[in-house]
């Protein structure tokens, strides 16, 4: 264990949300903090700020008046750079901008020459902003996120000089300041930014295709997918400009890499000035009086009297409980396939192709399809889709029986990969190649996304629960419907699967 010690000073240079953030997450942490703005009165308006937020927690009784009077008390601000020449770290956290970082870290070197400097850049690259170094070694990417006293993660970033060892200190100190530490390299987006641009991608490209309206498929995404929120109305309290932003930096970042193409829908909504809550509309309606629009809910049906199930062990075992509880009768079949059979309707979970295509090639008769869930015992929704060939019947009995199970059913179009199983197969393959790419391992990629952006489940661990055969399988079929590059399966998964092991264990 290398971290730093309570006594050490650290100093925080930029008082705005983030630099007021860690400001107080190191003062909790015992830690003196000194805290510099180049605007002046910025810094103690900032520690007015954390005092007022605090006083909620006292009010609260989650910390005491005097706790909150010492952790205040130990964040200084200072009015010149010259006084935080005694600090051991000093985190930057002012505007993203290459030229103006590097000016700082240059003004910073001189200053202290014994600290560890850290960046919280969120976009730029550590070795470029280490690259005006005489001593880049000593520079090391610190990624809060917002805000910093709540959300867990931080990423802790090595550019080429970086030294491993002070990275492995703020890493340490990271953890002592009760966090989640997670190492990568410097590359454009780091873990989260880069392996949640799926989330966002594969969401918008449903809504073009018309696969189901914004608010049911947020629905899904929360009901059927255990996401905390849905990826539009994240997009809208992100900010469509930033969030836009950020997928055109890491695609221009990637030589145009088709993963991370840019959504058209999503810079109509920028063009248009639509960008989300701060501005009062994007996806949905901000302003008073808006009412928020409800998700397409299939109406009550009447299910099958018995059906055969086949469910491969473990993504589909919960349905026989929840079969049993609905008293529907039911006989269990082997078979690889899962699916749910009667004698209206062939339902299966989607394997990445259209129910269309998949009804004519394997010769299905009333296919429906279901999508998949984080959890079918638990979840409170479930998108189903029809081959065009299947009788309406079909489609009437398979929603009768999942509503039978105690679930909301959500009609969709049918599109390749449905909803959650193709956001989810493509998480996995981006984190997938980010560990490929040795830009982190797979525990990082796990962590990062449960604690950075509340994911309910890491989405490699998440493809090791679906089966790894079973995500390449959509992967493929996401790539032969599509014709894209984008959809292909990341070179680790493909050795994974053939390995015939999960992507947590070591090669
Ligand atoms: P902000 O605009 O709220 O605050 C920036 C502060 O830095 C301002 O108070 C400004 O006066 C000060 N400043 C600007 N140039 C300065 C200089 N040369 N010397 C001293 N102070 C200077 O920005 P925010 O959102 O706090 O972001 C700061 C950094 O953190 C950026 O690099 C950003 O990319 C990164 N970041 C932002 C996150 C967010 O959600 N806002 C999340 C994670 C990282």
């Amino acid at each position: 264990m290398t971290a730093l010690s309570p006594e050490q000073t650290i100093a925080v240079i930029g008082a705005g949300a983030m630099g007021a953030g860690v400001a107080q997450v190191a003062a909790n942490a015992g830690h003196p903090v000194k805290l510099y703005d180049q605007a002046e009165g910025a810094a103690e308006r900032a520690i007015e700020r954390i005092a007022r937020g605090l006083d909620r927690l006292v009010e609260r009784g989650r910390i005491s008046a005097e706790e909150q009077a010492a952790l205040v008390s130990r964040i200084q601000p200072v009015d010149t750079l010259e006084e935080i020449g005694d600090a051991a770290l000093v985190i930057e956290a002012i505007v993203e901008d290459l030229s103006i970082k590097q000016q700082l870290f240059r003004q910073l070197e001189g200053l202290c020459p014994e600290a560890i400097l850290a960046s919280n850049t969120s976009s730029l690259s550590i070795t470029a902003i280490g690259s005006a170094l005489q001593r880049p070694e000593r520079l090391i990417g610190m990624h809060f996120f917002n805000p910093a006293p709540i959300m867990k993660l931080v990423e802790i970033i090595r550019g080429l000089a970086s030294d491993p060892a002070l990275a492995q200190t703020l890493f340490d100190t990271a953890q002592a300041w009760g966090k989640l530490a997670v190492h990568a390299r410097s590359t454009p987006g780091f873990i989260v930014n880069r392996v949640a641009r799926p989330y966002y991608a594969e969401a918008l490209r449903l809504l073009q295709e018309g696969a189901a309206d914004v608010p049911t498929l947020d629905a899904l995404y929360r009901e059927a997918g255990g996401f905390r929120m849905g990826p539009f109305e994240l997009m809208d309290l992100i900010g469509q400009d930033v969030n836009y932003a950020v997928t055109a930096s890491v695609h221009q970042a990637y030589y145009g890499d088709p993963r991370f193409t840019p959504s058209l829908i999503q810079k109509e909504l920028v063009d248009a000035g639509w960008l989300g809550r701060k501005s009062g509309r994007g996806f949905y309606d901000y302003h008073e009086g808006a009412e928020r629009p409800e998700p397409v809910t299939a109406e009550l049906a009447e299910p099958p009297a018995e059906v055969s199930l086949i469910a491969p062990p473990p993504l589909l075992q919960p349905l026989r409980s929840l079969l049993e509880q609905a008293g529907i009768a039911h006989s269990a079949a082997e078979g690889e396939e899962c699916s749910l059979i009667s004698d209206a309707f062939t339902l299966c979970l989607t394997d990445g192709r259209m129910a269309t295509l998949r009804a004519r090639e394997d010769n299905l008769k009333n296919l429906v399809l279901f999508d998949l869930a984080l959890d079918y015992e638990g979840c409170e929704r479930i998108a189903l889709c029809a081959a065009e060939q299947s009788a309406p019947e079909a489609l009437r009995q398979a929603s009768g029986l999942f509503q039978a199970m105690g679930k909301s059913v959500s009609l969709i179009e049918d599109v390749a990969g449905m909803v959650v199983m193709r956001t989810v197969c493509m998480l996995a393959n981006e984190g997938a190649d980010a560990v490929n790419q040795q830009v982190c391992d797979a525990a990082a990629v796990d962590t990062a996304m449960q604690a950075g952006v509340n994911y309910p489940k890491g989405p490699l661990a998440w493809a090791d629960a679906i089966g790894l055969p079973r995500v390449l399988e959509v992967l493929d079929h996401l790539q032969h419907n599509y014709g894209e590059d984008r959809y292909r399966p990341s070179p680790l998964l493909l050795k994974h699967a053939a390995a015939g092991r999960s992507c947590h264990e070591p090669s």
